[in-house]
Order: structure tokens, then C-alpha cells, then sequence
């Protein structure tokens, strides 16, 4: 059978060059006031052969800039910076969704522009550290947990930013729900301990993202939304399974309802088998375009493909040192060596320097 990875895939109204996704990576190059860059415009441009690029995680509000030199898309600096990106990319025929992430309580205050604060679902603090600007690796602080009209405020920070998206020129928005961030402290029971509408039961506590999610698709199109969520992740904290696995199966159910245009599962660690289990009943529940993402090599991502357990692939780690991974995978070209000592640093060194391959 011939593989699907490498055709033409239909996401919503547009027209993806094949099934592989470039997974969202914060690299922390927009190194002067959370804005993007001529770097930034050079790496999202080299890796315009992917079927899909989704952006680094780019915060809605300044109180979501908990990283060091992560991007914002707030402002009008944003919208005019981002916009070079989406044009470098949209030149060379690529697709680009934006990954909105708020850091909420994954934060520390030296980190936050002034006026910014750590805020949260409730005052649970992450366990851990976390890099700073000035202080070094810090605990993580207790956040503020926010008040009912500020979890309004802040639902309306992530529709208004989706705005800006597609003024500059995006052709979507992933709301970042995984990996502990700021909708996924909402939906877990172990750092939402709220007793207003947005905290308690299972609907109670999908309310946010779920209001986030619904308000995003009536302002710009169900066609231009995206979601990702990593059910069973840290993010859950000790959350039962049970828990988990209701939880998610009713969130994709409503989110089934309201089409959004794509789920994106992320997988970090073993695939176990009650993971595996609510990946194939997420599967079943939700009808849209599922993106599966972890750890996939050429050979698992055609196997996911061929039994359909999803419908496209989002490559991580492998998209820092080969921008040219469609060719080089459809090729059998050999891989880049991966280098975590740059993934993260502050200059170009291991962000724009990786080759294409040369026959
Ligand atoms: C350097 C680095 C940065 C990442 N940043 C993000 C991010 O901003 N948002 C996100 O959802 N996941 C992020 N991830 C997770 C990746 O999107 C992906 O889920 C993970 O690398 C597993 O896929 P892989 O096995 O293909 O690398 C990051 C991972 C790495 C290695």
C-alpha cells in the first residue's frame, strides 16, 4: 500500500502538501521584548516543506510570557513581526498555525514584563524550577489564582489575540491545552481546586478552554482552529485515570460538536496501554482531522497512518536539525544528530545554521 504521509491533505479550507506537521517548539529566540525576529523569519521559512508548521508556544497577554524570551502576539509590534513569518512561508507554499500559550502558573515573575503577574487557576504551585532572567533556577511560585471576571478577561485575551493571528496573516490557531499550561490547569482537578463555574466537575473545569475554544471559532472560523491536549501528561498532576480518561472523552465530544478544525494528541513518555485506549476512543469520538504527536519515527508514522489512528503526524525533536525532514524522510536520507545544548540559547547557533541535504 502506498503510504499517505507524504500526499496532499485537506485541513478545513485549506490545502496542506502532505500529512507531516512541524510540532510547536519554544526555542527562545525573540530575544528583545517577547518580539520575532529576522531569525525567527529565516527557521520558520527553511521548514515551509512541511504539510503544517505550528508556531513555539506565543503567549495572548503578557502574564502568559512565563519563559525567558518566548514570543507574545499581543501587540501591534507582534502582528507586524509574525506577519513577515507568515509571509516568508506562505512565499514558499507552506501552512502556518499559530500555538497560543499562556504559561499561567508554569511561570516566575522575573521573567514577566512589568505590570504582569503569575496567575493561575488556584494557589497551587508547580512542582520544580525554572529558569530565570536575572535569579538563576527558581522554585515555581504559588499563582494568584485569578477571579471569576478575570478568567473572563483572560478567555478574552486568547480571542482577541486569534484576531491578530489572522491579521498577520496566519492560517489558524492552536490553542495550547497541553503540557501543563494554562487551559490544562483549568481541566485538571489537581491544580483547579475553584468552586465558581469554572472549577469542580468535569464540564466545570473544560469550561475555559471550552469558552476560549467556541468564542475563537465564531470570530474567525471553525476552519481556523486547532487545539492540543496531552491527556495522562504532567500536566494531569496525580489525577486518577478514570478522571483523566472522562474527562477527555468529554471534551473532545464537545469540541466534536463545535467542528474545531483539528485535535492534536501529544504523547510524551511510554505510549501505555490506557493512553493508547483513549487515543483510539478519541479516535471514535471526535470526527475533525486528529494529529498524533510523539516520539514517531518515518516507519511508526506510516503504521499510525495505515491503521488510521489518526490522520497526520507532527515531528518535534527532528525539525531543529533537519529543516528539509519531508524530503529527508521521504528519501531515507540520514537525520541530524540532536543537540539539546542549543535548543534553547539565545543566538542563532543551532537555530538557522542546520543544512538541507545534499545528494
Ligand atoms: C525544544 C522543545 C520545545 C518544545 N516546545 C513546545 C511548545 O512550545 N509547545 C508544545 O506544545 N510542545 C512543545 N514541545 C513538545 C513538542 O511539540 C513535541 O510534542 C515533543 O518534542 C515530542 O515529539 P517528538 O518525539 O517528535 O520530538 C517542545 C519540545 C522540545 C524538544
Amino acid at each position: 500500500m502506498e503510504t499517505q504521509l507524504f500526499a496532499p491533505y485537506t485541513l478545513g479550507k485549506i490545502e496542506l502538501a502532505n500529512r507531516i506537521a512541524m510540532a510547536p517548539l519554544t526555542r527562545c529566540r525573540a530575544i528583545h521584548q517577547n518580539t520575532p525576529n529576522d531569525w525567527m523569519v529565516e527557521y520558520y521559512a527553511q521548514r515551509a516543506s512541511a504539510g503544517l508548521i505550528i508556531t513555539e508556544g506565543t503567549s495572548p497577554s503578557p502574564n502568559g510570557l512565563g519563559y525567558k524570551n518566548i514570543p507574545g502576539m499581543f501587540n501591534q509590534a507582534h502582528v507586524d513581526t509574525w506577519g513577515k513569518v507568515c509571509e516568508a512561508v506562505h512565499q514558499k507554499e507552506g501552512k502556518i498555525f499559530l500555538q497560543m500559550m499562556h504559561t499561567g502558573r508554569t511561570s516566575h515573575s522575573n521573567n514577566l514584563p512589568e505590570g504582569a503577574e503569575v496567575v493561575g487557576a488556584s494557589p497551587v504551585a508547580l512542582e520544580g524550577q525554572i529558569s530565570t532572567y536575572d535569579l538563576g533556577r527558581q522554585p515555581y511560585p504559588i499563582p494568584r489564582p485569578m477571579t471569576t471576571e478575570e478568567v473572563q478577561s483572560c478567555v478574552q485575551e486568547f480571542v482577541e489575540s486569534a484576531v491578530k493571528c489572522v491579521e498577520a496573516g496566519f492560517d489558524g490557531v492552536e490553542i495550547h491545552s497541553a503540557h501543563g499550561y494554562l487551559p490544562n490547569q483549568f481541566i485538571s482537578p489537581h491544580s483547579n481546586q475553584r468552586s465558581d463555574q469554572y472549577g469542580g466537575s468535569n464540564e466545570k473545569r473544560c469550561r475555559f478552554v471550552l469558552e476560549v475554544a467556541q468564542q475563537m471559532l465564531d470570530l474567525i472560523g471553525k476552519e481556523r482552529v486547532g487545539i492540543r491536549i496531552s491527556p495522562f501528561s504532567y500536566g494531569d498532576g496525580e489525577t486518577d485515570l478514570d478522571t483523566i480518561a472522562q474527562t477527555y472523552s468529554y471534551l473532545c465530544k464537545e469540541l466534536d460538536k463545535m467542528g474545531i478544525v483539528y485535535i492534536h494528541l501529544s504523547n510524551m513518555g511510554e505510549m501505555t496501554e490506557h493512553r493508547r485506549k483513549l487515543w483510539d476512543d478519541i479516535r471514535q469520538i471526535y470526527t475533525g482531522t486528529l494529529i498524533l504527536c510523539g516520539d514517531y519515527t518515518k516507519e511508526t508514522a506510516i503504521e499510525a497512518l495505515d491503521k488510521n489512528q489518526g490522520d497526520m503526524i507532527a515531528f518535534g525533536r527532528d525539525y531543529i536539525g533537519n529543516p528539509d525532514l519531508v524530503e529527508r524522510l521521504k528519501h531515507n536520507y540520514p537525520l541530524t544528530e540532536r543537540n539539546r545544548e542549543t535548543w534553547y540559547t539565545d543566538n542563532e547557533v543551532g537555530y538557522t545554521d542546520y543544512s538541507f541535504y545534499e545528494v
